[in-house]
Protein backbone atom coordinates (compact mmCIF):
# COMPACT_ATOMS: atom_id res chain seq x y z
CA UNK A 1 0.00 0.00 0.00
CA UNK A 2 1.92 3.18 -1.43
CA UNK A 3 1.87 5.97 2.04
CA UNK A 4 1.32 9.16 1.24
CA UNK A 5 2.77 10.51 4.83
CA UNK A 6 4.19 14.01 4.56
CA UNK A 7 1.82 15.08 1.65
CA UNK A 8 -0.34 17.47 1.47
CA UNK A 9 -3.65 17.68 -0.78
CA UNK A 10 -5.91 20.25 -1.03
CA UNK A 11 -9.30 19.15 -1.60
CA UNK A 12 -11.62 21.40 -3.46
CA UNK A 13 -15.00 20.18 -3.38
CA UNK A 14 -17.56 21.51 -6.00
CA UNK A 15 -21.54 21.53 -4.92
CA UNK A 16 -23.19 18.94 -7.01
CA UNK A 17 -24.71 15.71 -5.66
CA UNK A 18 -21.73 13.66 -6.13
CA UNK A 19 -20.03 15.96 -3.20
CA UNK A 20 -20.83 13.13 -0.65
CA UNK A 21 -17.73 10.85 -2.05
CA UNK A 22 -15.77 13.47 -1.20
CA UNK A 23 -15.91 11.66 2.39
CA UNK A 24 -14.82 8.79 1.30
CA UNK A 25 -11.92 9.97 -0.86
CA UNK A 26 -10.67 12.05 2.70
CA UNK A 27 -11.49 8.93 4.40
CA UNK A 28 -9.19 7.19 1.52
CA UNK A 29 -6.51 9.75 2.07
CA UNK A 30 -6.15 10.08 5.41
CA UNK A 31 -5.66 6.04 5.82
CA UNK A 32 -2.49 6.55 3.19
CA UNK A 33 -1.26 9.46 5.43
CA UNK A 34 -1.96 12.42 3.74
CA UNK A 35 -2.55 15.52 5.26
CA UNK A 36 -5.99 16.80 3.71
CA UNK A 37 -6.89 20.45 3.80
CA UNK A 38 -10.27 21.14 2.56
CA UNK A 39 -12.25 24.15 0.76
CA UNK A 40 -16.10 24.00 0.14
CA UNK A 41 -17.84 26.42 -2.41
CA UNK A 42 -20.89 28.32 -1.31
CA UNK A 43 -22.96 25.40 -3.26
CA UNK A 44 -21.25 22.37 -2.08
CA UNK A 45 -22.17 23.66 1.77
CA UNK A 46 -25.78 22.91 0.43
CA UNK A 47 -24.73 19.22 -0.06
CA UNK A 48 -21.74 18.49 2.77
CA UNK A 49 -20.95 20.52 6.20
CA UNK A 50 -18.02 21.95 6.92
CA UNK A 51 -18.13 19.87 10.00
CA UNK A 52 -18.53 16.32 8.49
CA UNK A 53 -15.54 16.71 6.74
CA UNK A 54 -13.71 18.56 9.46
CA UNK A 55 -14.12 15.35 11.73
CA UNK A 56 -13.13 13.21 9.22
CA UNK A 57 -10.51 15.34 8.02
CA UNK A 58 -8.83 16.93 11.66
CA UNK A 59 -8.63 20.33 10.03
CA UNK A 60 -10.12 23.44 9.52
CA UNK A 61 -12.63 23.51 6.58
CA UNK A 62 -12.17 26.25 4.54
CA UNK A 63 -15.22 28.30 3.16
CA UNK A 64 -15.36 31.96 2.55
CA UNK A 65 -13.06 34.23 0.24
CA UNK A 66 -13.28 37.45 2.87
CA UNK A 67 -12.86 35.68 5.90
CA UNK A 68 -10.13 37.76 8.14
CA UNK A 69 -9.65 34.81 10.82
CA UNK A 70 -9.05 32.57 7.83
CA UNK A 71 -6.82 35.19 6.13
CA UNK A 72 -4.86 35.64 9.16
CA UNK A 73 -4.53 31.58 9.81
CA UNK A 74 -3.63 30.61 6.45
CA UNK A 75 -4.54 33.13 3.34
CA UNK A 76 -6.05 31.61 0.04
CA UNK A 77 -2.30 31.85 -1.46
CA UNK A 78 -0.74 29.99 1.31
CA UNK A 79 -3.43 27.11 0.90
CA UNK A 80 -2.32 26.64 -2.75
CA UNK A 81 1.44 26.88 -1.42
CA UNK A 82 1.03 24.15 1.33
CA UNK A 83 -0.17 21.41 -1.00
CA UNK A 84 1.47 18.58 -3.09
CA UNK A 85 -1.91 18.84 -5.17
CA UNK A 86 -4.89 20.32 -6.53
CA UNK A 87 -7.84 17.97 -6.06
CA UNK A 88 -11.23 19.05 -7.08
CA UNK A 89 -14.25 16.46 -6.85
CA UNK A 90 -16.47 16.77 -7.97
CA UNK A 91 -15.53 19.30 -10.24
CA UNK A 92 -19.01 21.01 -11.64
CA UNK A 93 -19.65 22.60 -14.88
CA UNK A 94 -19.82 25.70 -12.98
CA UNK A 95 -16.44 25.15 -11.13
CA UNK A 96 -14.50 23.85 -14.70
CA UNK A 97 -16.06 26.98 -16.30
CA UNK A 98 -14.37 28.96 -13.76
CA UNK A 99 -10.77 27.58 -13.82
CA UNK A 100 -10.96 27.29 -17.71
CA UNK A 101 -11.85 31.02 -18.20
CA UNK A 102 -9.69 32.32 -14.93
CA UNK A 103 -12.14 33.58 -12.85
CA UNK A 104 -12.07 34.17 -9.06
CA UNK A 105 -14.66 35.38 -7.20
CA UNK A 106 -14.78 32.67 -4.01
CA UNK A 107 -11.89 30.95 -2.16
CA UNK A 108 -12.15 27.59 -4.19
CA UNK A 109 -11.63 29.65 -7.55
CA UNK A 110 -9.40 32.05 -6.48
CA UNK A 111 -6.50 29.06 -4.89
CA UNK A 112 -7.09 27.05 -8.24
CA UNK A 113 -6.05 30.42 -10.16
CA UNK A 114 -3.57 31.09 -7.65
CA UNK A 115 -1.48 28.18 -7.92
CA UNK A 116 1.34 26.84 -8.99
CA UNK A 117 0.79 23.15 -8.24
CA UNK A 118 -0.51 20.19 -10.18
CA UNK A 119 -4.43 19.89 -10.31
CA UNK A 120 -6.73 17.04 -10.67
CA UNK A 121 -9.89 17.42 -11.43
CA UNK A 122 -12.95 14.82 -11.27
CA UNK A 123 -16.20 16.33 -12.94
CA UNK A 124 -19.25 14.96 -12.09
CA UNK A 125 -22.57 16.89 -13.78
CA UNK A 126 -25.82 16.22 -15.74
CA UNK A 127 -24.97 14.08 -18.91
CA UNK A 128 -26.61 17.07 -21.36
CA UNK A 129 -24.38 19.58 -19.56
CA UNK A 130 -21.14 17.02 -19.44
CA UNK A 131 -22.05 17.05 -23.34
CA UNK A 132 -22.51 20.71 -23.87
CA UNK A 133 -20.04 22.02 -26.62
CA UNK A 134 -19.33 25.06 -23.44
CA UNK A 135 -18.27 22.26 -21.11
CA UNK A 136 -16.44 20.32 -23.59
CA UNK A 137 -14.85 23.45 -25.05
CA UNK A 138 -13.96 24.15 -20.98
CA UNK A 139 -12.81 20.10 -20.50
CA UNK A 140 -10.30 20.70 -23.95
CA UNK A 141 -8.61 24.34 -22.60
CA UNK A 142 -8.03 22.77 -18.93
CA UNK A 143 -6.73 19.90 -20.48
CA UNK A 144 -4.24 22.41 -22.22
CA UNK A 145 -3.34 23.88 -19.43
CA UNK A 146 -2.09 20.69 -17.69
CA UNK A 147 -5.26 20.30 -15.87
CA UNK A 148 -5.39 15.74 -15.02
CA UNK A 149 -9.28 14.90 -15.66
CA UNK A 150 -10.33 11.37 -13.94
CA UNK A 151 -13.81 10.01 -15.59
CA UNK A 152 -16.88 11.10 -15.55
CA UNK A 153 -17.66 7.56 -15.79
CA UNK A 154 -20.92 6.47 -17.55
CA UNK A 155 -24.34 5.04 -15.94
CA UNK A 156 -27.48 6.17 -14.27
CA UNK A 157 -27.35 9.64 -12.44
CA UNK A 158 -28.98 11.34 -9.97
CA UNK A 159 -31.59 12.77 -12.28
CA UNK A 160 -32.51 9.24 -13.50
CA UNK A 161 -30.55 10.18 -16.95
CA UNK A 162 -28.19 7.38 -18.49
CA UNK A 163 -24.80 8.29 -19.66
CA UNK A 164 -21.38 9.61 -18.88
CA UNK A 165 -21.62 12.85 -16.01
CA UNK A 166 -20.63 10.50 -12.55
CA UNK A 167 -17.82 11.32 -10.89
CA UNK A 168 -15.35 8.38 -10.48
CA UNK A 169 -15.35 6.55 -7.67
CA UNK A 170 -13.22 7.75 -5.14
CA UNK A 171 -10.80 4.53 -5.13
CA UNK A 172 -9.89 5.46 -8.72
CA UNK A 173 -9.65 8.57 -7.56
CA UNK A 174 -7.03 8.39 -5.36
CA UNK A 175 -5.04 6.22 -8.01
CA UNK A 176 -4.83 9.20 -9.73
CA UNK A 177 -3.82 10.57 -7.00
CA UNK A 178 -0.96 8.41 -6.36
CA UNK A 179 0.17 8.25 -9.61
CA UNK A 180 0.50 12.52 -9.57
CA UNK A 181 2.07 12.26 -6.26
CA UNK A 182 4.61 10.08 -7.38
CA UNK A 183 8.34 12.16 -8.39
CA UNK A 184 8.32 12.18 -11.79
CA UNK A 185 10.69 10.78 -14.40
CA UNK A 186 12.28 13.27 -16.41
CA UNK A 187 14.03 10.95 -18.98
CA UNK A 188 14.60 13.87 -21.36
CA UNK A 189 15.84 16.19 -18.88
CA UNK A 190 18.74 17.71 -20.57
CA UNK A 191 17.67 16.40 -24.29
CA UNK A 192 16.28 19.33 -26.93
CA UNK A 193 13.36 18.38 -28.88
CA UNK A 194 12.16 20.14 -32.09
CA UNK A 195 8.98 20.13 -33.22
CA UNK A 196 7.10 21.27 -36.32
CA UNK A 197 3.37 21.16 -36.30
CA UNK A 198 0.06 23.30 -38.00
CA UNK A 199 -0.08 24.02 -41.50
CA UNK A 200 1.94 26.31 -43.26
CA UNK A 201 0.23 29.72 -45.11
CA UNK A 202 1.82 29.80 -48.94
CA UNK A 203 0.30 33.71 -49.70
CA UNK A 204 -0.86 33.82 -53.34
CA UNK A 205 -0.72 37.87 -53.07
CA UNK A 206 -1.04 40.43 -49.60
CA UNK A 207 -4.69 39.09 -48.67
CA UNK A 208 -5.04 35.37 -49.72
CA UNK A 209 -3.07 31.95 -49.19
CA UNK A 210 -2.93 28.33 -49.65
CA UNK A 211 -2.71 25.89 -46.54
CA UNK A 212 -5.08 22.94 -45.24
CA UNK A 213 -7.01 21.68 -42.47
CA UNK A 214 -4.30 21.00 -39.75
CA UNK A 215 -5.19 22.60 -36.30
CA UNK A 216 -2.01 21.64 -34.66
CA UNK A 217 -3.60 19.73 -31.92
CA UNK A 218 -1.28 16.46 -32.72
CA UNK A 219 1.99 18.22 -32.45
CA UNK A 220 0.82 20.39 -29.42
CA UNK A 221 0.12 17.24 -27.71
CA UNK A 222 3.40 15.78 -28.41
CA UNK A 223 5.04 19.20 -27.33
CA UNK A 224 3.19 19.01 -24.13
CA UNK A 225 4.21 14.99 -23.45
CA UNK A 226 7.82 16.20 -24.23
CA UNK A 227 8.14 18.84 -21.36
CA UNK A 228 6.88 16.68 -19.38
CA UNK A 229 9.39 14.07 -19.76
CA UNK A 230 11.89 17.39 -18.96
CA UNK A 231 13.05 18.13 -22.46
CA UNK A 232 13.68 21.55 -23.59
CA UNK A 233 11.04 21.41 -26.47
CA UNK A 234 11.12 23.93 -29.06
CA UNK A 235 7.70 23.99 -30.96
CA UNK A 236 8.08 25.30 -34.47
CA UNK A 237 4.19 26.31 -35.11
CA UNK A 238 2.47 27.52 -37.89
CA UNK A 239 -0.91 29.16 -37.67
CA UNK A 240 -3.27 27.48 -35.49
CA UNK A 241 -5.36 29.06 -32.66
CA UNK A 242 -4.46 27.09 -29.82
CA UNK A 243 -2.53 28.15 -26.45
CA UNK A 244 1.03 28.00 -26.02
CA UNK A 245 1.65 25.01 -24.08
CA UNK A 246 3.19 25.93 -20.98
CA UNK A 247 6.76 25.07 -20.74
CA UNK A 248 7.71 25.20 -24.64
CA UNK A 249 9.77 27.86 -26.12
CA UNK A 250 7.64 28.73 -28.98
CA UNK A 251 8.66 29.76 -32.64
CA UNK A 252 5.34 31.11 -34.75
CA UNK A 253 5.94 30.95 -38.65
CA UNK A 254 3.92 31.23 -41.87
CA UNK A 255 5.68 29.23 -44.67
CA UNK A 256 7.37 25.98 -45.30
CA UNK A 257 10.98 28.38 -46.33
CA UNK A 258 9.89 30.22 -43.00
CA UNK A 259 9.76 26.63 -41.23
CA UNK A 260 13.00 25.34 -42.69
CA UNK A 261 15.06 28.43 -41.63
CA UNK A 262 13.33 27.98 -37.92
CA UNK A 263 14.19 24.27 -37.85
CA UNK A 264 18.17 24.27 -39.13
CA UNK A 265 18.16 27.18 -36.48
CA UNK A 266 17.05 25.26 -33.84
CA UNK A 267 19.96 22.62 -34.67
CA UNK A 268 21.88 21.12 -33.17
CA UNK A 269 19.18 18.61 -31.37
CA UNK A 270 18.31 15.22 -29.70
CA UNK A 271 15.14 14.45 -31.10
CA UNK A 272 13.02 16.00 -34.02
CA UNK A 273 9.55 15.44 -34.94
CA UNK A 274 8.12 16.57 -37.66
CA UNK A 275 3.99 16.68 -37.24
CA UNK A 276 3.60 20.20 -39.38
CA UNK A 277 1.36 19.48 -42.41
CA UNK A 278 3.72 21.60 -45.02
CA UNK A 279 2.19 22.42 -48.37
CA UNK A 280 4.11 21.35 -50.77
CA UNK A 281 3.99 23.90 -52.90
CA UNK A 282 4.35 27.92 -53.12
CA UNK A 283 3.35 30.26 -55.32
CA UNK A 284 5.53 31.11 -57.69
CA UNK A 285 5.78 35.34 -58.05
CA UNK A 286 3.47 36.29 -55.31
CA UNK A 287 1.48 39.46 -56.37
CA UNK A 288 2.53 42.54 -54.85
CA UNK A 289 -0.90 44.03 -55.10
CA UNK A 290 -4.33 41.94 -54.68
CA UNK A 291 -5.15 40.13 -57.36
CA UNK A 292 -8.09 41.96 -59.16
CA UNK A 293 -10.91 39.70 -61.27
CA UNK A 294 -10.78 40.40 -64.35
CA UNK A 295 -14.03 39.58 -66.47
CA UNK A 296 -14.12 35.78 -67.57
CA UNK A 297 -10.83 34.80 -66.71
CA UNK A 298 -9.14 33.52 -63.11
CA UNK A 299 -5.71 33.68 -63.08
CA UNK A 300 -3.48 31.27 -63.69
CA UNK A 301 -1.58 30.27 -60.35
CA UNK A 302 2.43 28.80 -61.07
CA UNK A 303 3.11 26.46 -58.39
CA UNK A 304 6.92 25.89 -57.09
CA UNK A 305 7.87 23.00 -55.30
CA UNK A 306 8.94 23.92 -51.00
CA UNK A 307 11.78 22.36 -49.83
CA UNK A 308 11.39 19.35 -47.97
CA UNK A 309 12.13 20.02 -44.14
CA UNK A 310 11.77 16.78 -42.68
CA UNK A 311 14.46 15.45 -45.43
CA UNK A 312 16.38 18.50 -45.27
CA UNK A 313 16.83 18.04 -41.45
CA UNK A 314 17.19 13.96 -41.40
CA UNK A 315 20.01 14.60 -43.85
CA UNK A 316 21.81 17.39 -42.82
CA UNK A 317 24.71 18.31 -40.27
CA UNK A 318 24.41 17.85 -37.17
CA UNK A 319 21.44 15.35 -37.66
CA UNK A 320 19.79 14.66 -34.62
CA UNK A 321 19.84 11.26 -33.07
CA UNK A 322 16.17 10.51 -33.65
CA UNK A 323 14.13 12.24 -36.62
CA UNK A 324 10.69 11.18 -36.61
CA UNK A 325 8.14 12.17 -39.53
CA UNK A 326 4.56 12.12 -39.56
CA UNK A 327 2.51 10.83 -43.44
CA UNK A 328 -0.91 11.62 -43.92
CA UNK A 329 -2.48 9.19 -46.55
CA UNK A 330 -5.70 8.52 -47.88
CA UNK A 331 -4.59 5.39 -49.11
CA UNK A 332 -2.22 2.51 -49.03
CA UNK A 333 -1.70 4.13 -45.50
CA UNK A 334 1.61 2.42 -44.67
CA UNK A 335 3.30 1.24 -47.58
CA UNK A 336 2.99 4.76 -48.53
CA UNK A 337 4.68 5.95 -45.60
CA UNK A 338 7.22 2.99 -46.12
CA UNK A 339 7.91 4.55 -48.70
CA UNK A 340 8.61 7.87 -46.92
CA UNK A 341 10.72 6.46 -44.20
CA UNK A 342 13.23 5.51 -46.70
CA UNK A 343 12.88 8.68 -49.16
CA UNK A 344 13.23 11.26 -46.17
CA UNK A 345 15.68 9.52 -44.51
CA UNK A 346 13.89 9.20 -40.96
CA UNK A 347 13.97 6.35 -38.54
CA UNK A 348 10.29 6.35 -37.59
CA UNK A 349 7.27 7.31 -39.46
CA UNK A 350 3.90 7.76 -38.12
CA UNK A 351 1.06 7.19 -40.69
CA UNK A 352 -2.05 8.19 -40.38
CA UNK A 353 -4.94 7.74 -42.13
CA UNK A 354 -6.59 11.63 -43.02
CA UNK A 355 -9.38 10.39 -45.92
CA UNK A 356 -12.55 12.85 -45.68
CA UNK A 357 -14.53 11.50 -42.63
CA UNK A 358 -11.72 10.16 -40.28
CA UNK A 359 -11.76 13.23 -38.66
CA UNK A 360 -7.97 13.26 -37.76
CA UNK A 361 -7.42 16.90 -39.36
CA UNK A 362 -8.57 19.06 -36.34
CA UNK A 363 -10.10 16.09 -34.32
CA UNK A 364 -8.98 15.15 -30.91
CA UNK A 365 -8.35 11.73 -31.82
CA UNK A 366 -5.87 9.86 -34.18
CA UNK A 367 -5.09 6.63 -35.33
CA UNK A 368 -1.25 6.08 -35.86
CA UNK A 369 0.59 3.25 -37.61
CA UNK A 370 4.60 3.71 -36.10
CA UNK A 371 7.03 2.43 -38.43
CA UNK A 372 10.36 1.86 -38.30
CA UNK A 373 12.83 -0.23 -40.37
CA UNK A 374 12.11 -3.23 -37.94
CA UNK A 375 8.64 -3.02 -38.92
CA UNK A 376 4.96 -1.62 -38.46
CA UNK A 377 3.23 -1.15 -34.86
CA UNK A 378 -0.90 -0.79 -35.28
CA UNK A 379 -1.52 1.67 -32.51
CA UNK A 380 -5.51 1.81 -31.45
CA UNK A 381 -7.45 4.70 -32.07
CA UNK A 382 -6.50 7.19 -28.74
CA UNK A 383 -6.81 11.05 -27.78
CA UNK A 384 -3.64 13.29 -29.59
CA UNK A 385 -2.48 13.35 -25.79
CA UNK A 386 -1.57 9.41 -25.66
CA UNK A 387 -0.34 9.74 -28.92
CA UNK A 388 2.28 12.23 -28.04
CA UNK A 389 2.93 10.74 -24.62
CA UNK A 390 3.03 6.84 -26.13
CA UNK A 391 5.51 8.81 -28.73
CA UNK A 392 7.73 10.63 -26.16
CA UNK A 393 8.15 8.09 -23.98
CA UNK A 394 9.61 5.48 -26.69
CA UNK A 395 11.94 8.02 -27.89
CA UNK A 396 13.45 8.32 -24.27
CA UNK A 397 13.80 5.05 -24.31
CA UNK A 398 15.10 4.95 -27.56
CA UNK A 399 17.69 7.47 -26.24
CA UNK A 400 18.20 6.08 -22.75
CA UNK A 401 20.60 3.27 -23.69
CA UNK A 402 23.08 5.87 -25.67
CA UNK A 403 22.48 8.20 -22.62
CA UNK A 404 24.17 5.15 -20.50
CA UNK A 405 27.02 4.65 -22.65
CA UNK A 406 28.16 8.32 -22.64
CA UNK A 407 28.21 7.84 -19.13
O1 LIG B 1 -2.78 19.24 -36.83
P1 LIG B 1 -3.89 18.24 -36.57
O2 LIG B 1 -5.25 18.79 -36.94
O3 LIG B 1 -3.82 17.69 -35.17
O4 LIG B 1 -3.66 17.01 -37.57
C1 LIG B 1 -2.55 16.17 -37.41
C2 LIG B 1 -1.90 15.82 -38.76
C3 LIG B 1 -2.88 15.01 -39.60
C4 LIG B 1 -1.50 17.09 -39.50
C5 LIG B 1 -0.62 14.97 -38.41
O5 LIG B 1 -0.97 13.85 -37.68
C6 LIG B 1 0.13 14.58 -39.67
O6 LIG B 1 -0.15 13.58 -40.32
N1 LIG B 1 1.15 15.38 -40.05
C7 LIG B 1 1.92 15.24 -41.32
C8 LIG B 1 1.18 15.99 -42.41
C9 LIG B 1 1.90 15.90 -43.74
O7 LIG B 1 2.23 16.88 -44.29
O8 LIG B 1 2.15 14.68 -44.14
P2 LIG B 1 2.93 14.30 -45.52
O9 LIG B 1 2.69 12.85 -45.70
O10 LIG B 1 2.51 15.22 -46.62
O11 LIG B 1 4.44 14.59 -45.20
C10 LIG B 1 5.31 13.59 -44.66
C11 LIG B 1 6.27 14.20 -43.67
O12 LIG B 1 7.12 15.15 -44.31
C12 LIG B 1 5.60 14.95 -42.52
O13 LIG B 1 6.36 14.66 -41.36
C13 LIG B 1 5.74 16.42 -42.90
O14 LIG B 1 5.83 17.25 -41.75
C14 LIG B 1 7.04 16.41 -43.68
N2 LIG B 1 7.14 17.43 -44.74
C15 LIG B 1 6.30 17.40 -45.81
C16 LIG B 1 6.47 18.31 -46.82
C17 LIG B 1 7.50 19.27 -46.72
N3 LIG B 1 7.68 20.18 -47.67
N4 LIG B 1 8.30 19.29 -45.65
C18 LIG B 1 8.14 18.38 -44.65
O15 LIG B 1 8.88 18.41 -43.66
Amino acid sequence: MTSLAGKTVLLIIGGGIAAYKAHELVRLLKTRGARVRIILTRAAEEFVTPLSLSSLSGEKVYTALFSLTDEVEMGHIQLSRAADLLVVAPATADLMAKMANGLADDLASTTLLATDKRILAAPAMNVRMWRHPATQRNVETLKRDGVVLVGPADGEMACGEFGPGRMAEPGEILDHIITMLQPRAQPLAGRKVVITAGPTREPIDPVRYISNHSSGKQGYAIARAAVELGAETVLISGPVSLAIPPGVQMMPVETAQDMLTACKGEMPADIAIFTAAVADWRVAGVAVDKLKKSAGKPPALSLAENPDILATIARGSPRPEIVVGFAAETERVTENAMEKLKKKGCDLILANDVSAGSGVFGGDRNKVHLISASGIENWPEMDKDEVGRRLMERLAHMLAPQQRAAE
